[in-house]
This record gives structure tokens, C-alpha cells and sequence, in this order.
């Protein structure tokens, strides 16, 4: 946990920036698996997290945004918990902890919020994402499940997401420590890869280094020669000389900040020349982000853009594309080479803040323009800022779904070689990713090591 400090300036800058009426920011809850005593690992909501601090469940902060008062309301532990789940401090020391002075039982939330409805207040929260959240706003305000959505408070979720997106140096240094699960992750894995492993056994292996040294992943590990479907879960191939293994994986640190990178390798430990042809191609387009970034781009436009074109560039030296890369991408050619956005933030969550909302907050909007455009889907269009922390993952991906279906409706037809493409159906994905943080006049990939990614640093670490 940060100091009580920390939180209280976080809360206080949180009121300074809302201004009226009541914050809600519960925490999460145990989620039951199959019943209710079995639940998931529980993962704490990284916005209760970031203003209060505490990483257990069934706890619920509010704060006046007019006195700048927090109260955490929280169960003190009975006897029969502490038969099941062992001691906990009491709810009073727990907030102190936090800076909070002012702790009451659950029981007192509905009360208090009911009055605060009945004054006329304006009781601010963030879309929920889980359905206990759901539940527990909905019954606390009176609003619908499916109410929920048009009274969040849009001025909250651009102070928080603002707030959270720049990283202060005490947060660098725990994202710096997540970084070092991550390494061990994915040395861990170029260790494992070999003919004849099962990608699940590499799978399992990284997952049980990220709970050695931490929380656990920041979201279920991707191993599979299958690299050209983008989020693939599926680990049940076993590996063959010839193919590439992706691995995109990461790590939560204890104060739950997370790592997330990306490595694609051949299983034999040697690119051919084609596999490296591609490689090649995707690692300018990384280093060319890593170069660019800095303060006030427009992440994603001007940044994905700027990948687009890089991408672009290579595949017309392979021959894979005709023409200039400024027409291929504003045709919208690369969405079939890489059709997701470049990144997203990192922080306490993997694609941090997006549970809080695109910036401009009509989802459908936002992907009705990025079609008109060519791009992609802009998950998210902010402008950057020194502390700001966010994933550099351009990737080339063979998608023969894709492939046959652009080709059939006549996409790209001028710009795209098909005839060429068609000797790339078995390839798969390449994706390589890192994670950069904007400095005052440019930006740094997040690591104290290196996770090899080079051709040669690839194939040396493999040869050991
Ligand atoms: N590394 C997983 C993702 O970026 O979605
Ligand atoms: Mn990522």
C-alpha cells in the first residue's frame, strides 16, 4: 500500500476536480465460481484501489466532493470469519491506513444514500462492470439495471481516467517492479519452447512464475502457434519446427500494478528467411513507436496511424502491398494485416481505464469513425502526457478468413497482392509488444532488462 498521504492527496484532488455531490466507488465483491463459499480469484476494482488503497473484499468508499469527507463503509470481521478466512484488522484501522477517519458498517451505505437521493444530491459513480456492482448501484440509487448507463457521471469518468492515466513516480516504480514478472515470464517460456511441448505446458509454467511473485496474470495468458487470432485461448497445440510460437503474457505485482508484452519466436530457436522477412517488419514499426511517442500525440489516432504506415512501408518492400503506404492505409488495407488498435494503457489494469469508457463515450461512435477513416477501432483518442503509461503491440497477421473475405467483396483490389498473400495462408501472427512511458520529451520502454526481442538476441537466448 502507497502511505495514507498518497490516497487522501488523490481523494482531495478527486473533489477539487468534481466539485458537487457524492462520489460512489465501491469495491469489488467475492465472485462465487460454482458456489457461493468457491468464488474466483478476487481481484480488487483498480478504481477503489487507487483512491482507497485496500485490496480486499466488500468494501465501499464514498466521498463528499463539497467537504472533501470519505467514509469507508466495511464489515468488521465476525468469529465465523475468522474460523474460514483468518483474522483481518477492523474497518477503523483498515481506513486509517488509507487516511480515512470516518468508517461505518454496510448496513449504514443504503441509509446514507438514500438520504443524499432524497436531498437532491448528485451521486456520481463510473459504469459498473461487474453484475454485483450492478446490483449494489441500482438498489443504493433506485435506478434500473438498465438505467445504470445513462446516469453515470461522465464528469467522474473523465477525472478519474485523468488522474489515473499519469503515472506518478511512486506508481513507475511498482510498474517497473511488474515488469520484472513479466521478464521472468517470458524468458520462461523461450526457455520451455522446443519441438513437441504442448503450448498449455508453457502456459501453466509462466501463470504459476506470475503467482509466485505476485498477484498472478494480468489477464489469461496467450501461447499458440496460432498467432493470427489476435486473443487466442486456446493452448492445446504442441509445438513443431517451422512455426512460430506468440506469447503474450504478464504479470500483477503485490500492489497490483501489471506488466503486458509480447514475443513471437520460431519453436526450432531459428527464423527462415520469410518468418524473419515479416519479423523485421513488424520490430521497425515497434522501434519506430518507442522513437515517436511523447508528450501531446493523440493516442491512438496519431500514434496507430504512425504504425499503420511503418507496417506499410515493409510490407510494400516484401511486395505484399502496391503503391505508396500512405494509399494502403488510407484505403484501409492494414486492417487486414492488423486489425486491432496499436495499444492501450497500462497501469493497475491491463487496457487501463477502458472499463471506465472510450474518452468519447459512444462506443458506436467511435467505431463508425474509425471505419470512415480506414484505420481501426480507436479504443481510445487522448491526448498524451509525461506519466502517461501505454502498450506498444503492432503486430502482422495472416487471417485467411479475413483474407478470403476482402478478396471476395474486392477490398484493397490494386493495393493488396493476393496472389502473393496466398503463399502466407499458414504463416500466422507476429506481434511484438513492450510497454512505453512517456517522459517529458519523449518516452522509454518500461524495464530495468530486456526481454530479448532483436532476431539475434532471439535466436542467441534460444540457443542456450
Ligand atoms: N495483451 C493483451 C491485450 O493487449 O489485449
Ligand atoms: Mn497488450
Amino acid at each position: 500500500m502507497f502511505s495514507a498521504n498518497t490516497y487522501a492527496a488523490r481523494r482531495a484532488e478527486l473533489c477539487r476536480r468534481i466539485g458537487k455531490g457524492l462520489i460512489l466507488l465501491p469495491g469489488n465483491m467475492p465472485s462465487p465460481n460454482n458456489y457461493p463459499n468457491n468464488a474466483y480469484y478476487f481481484r480488487q476494482d483498480s478504481t477503489f484501489l487507487y483512491f482507497f488503497g485496500l485490496n480486499m473484499p466488500s468494501f465501499v468508499g464514498v466521498i463528499d466532493a463539497e467537504t472533501g469527507e470519505a467514509t469507508l463503509y466495511g464489515d468488521d470481521f465476525t468469529v465465523d470469519d475468522i474460523i474460514w478466512t483468518g483474522p483481518q484488522p477492523a474497518v477503523a484501522e483498515l481506513g486509517a491506513q488509507v487516511g480515512v477517519s470516518k468508517t461505518a458498517p454496510l448496513s449504514e451505505l443504503a441509509p446514507a444514500m438514500r438520504k443524499a437521493v432524497a436531498m437532491n444530491r448528485r451521486v456520481h459513480y463510473l459504469p459498473p462492470y461487474r453484475g454485483e456492482s450492478k446490483m449494489l448501484i441500482s438498489s443504493l440509487l433506485g435506478l434500473g439495471i438498465d438505467m445504470l448507463h445513462e446516469h453515470k457521471s461522465i464528469d467522474l469518468m473523465f477525472a478519474v481516467a485523468e488522474m489515473r492515466e499519469v503515472k506518478s513516480d511512486e506508481e513507475i516504480e511498482q510498474l517497473e517492479d511488474a515488469f520484472l514478472i513479466g521478464y521472468e515470464m517470458h524468458t520462461a517460456a523461450m526457455k520451455m519452447c522446443r519441438e513437441g511441448v504442448i503450448e498449455r505446458e508453457i502456459a501453466g509454467h509462466i501463470e504459476g512464475i506470475s503467482k509466485s511473485m505476485g498477484l498472478g496474470v494480468s489477464f489469461p495468458p496467450i501461447v499458440s502457434q496460432h498467432g493470427e487470432t489476435l486473443h487466442n485461448l486456446n493452448s492445446e497445440g504442441v509445438l513443431e519446427n517451422g512455426r512460430l510460437l506468440l506469447v503474450d503474457c504478464g504479470g500483477e505485482n503485490l500492489m497490483n500494478y501489471i506488466s503486458d508484452h509480447t514475443r513471437t519466436y520460431p519453436v526450432s530457436g531459428k527464423f527462415t528467411t520469410k518468418q524473419r522477412e515479416i519479423y523485421e517488419i513488424v520490430l521497425a514499426a515497434h522501434d519506430h513507436i518507442a522513437k515517436i511517442v511523447r508528450p501531446e500525440m493523440m493516442y491512438m489516432t496519431d500514434v496507430h496511424r504512425a504504425a499503420y504506415l511503418s507496417l506499410a512501408e515493409g510490407l510494400r518492400s516484401v511486395g505484399l502491398i502496391n503503391g505508396s503506404a500512405e494509399d494502403a492505409v488510407e484505403a484501409g488495407a492494414m486492417t487486414m494485416f492488423m486489425p486491432h488498435g496499436l495499444g492501450h494503457g497500462i497501469g493497475l489494469d491491463v487496457h487501463d481505464c477502458e472499463n471506465i469508457g472510450e474518452r468519447s463515450f459512444d462506443f458506436s461512435q467511435v467505431a463508425e469513425r474509425a471505419a470512415q477513416s480506414a484505420t481501426c477501432i480507436h479504443r481510445a483518442t487522448w491526448r498524451l502526457r509525461k506519466g502517461s503509461v501505454l502498450s506498444d503491440e503492432p503486430g502482422i497477421y495472416f487471417i485467411p478468413a479475413l483474407i478470403d473475405k476482402c478478396r471476395a467483396e474486392g477490398k484493397y483490389a490494386g493495393i493488396v497482392n493476393y496472389d502473393l498473400l496466398e503463399s502466407y495462408r499458414d504463416f500466422g501472427g507476429i506481434r511484438i509488444e513492450d510497454d512505453l512511458l512517456v517522459t517529458e520529451g519523449g518516452c522509454r520502454i518500461i524495464g530495468s532488462k530486456k526481454i530479448p526481442v532483436t532476431v539475434e538476441e532471439l535466436e542467441a537466448f534460444m540457443a542456450r
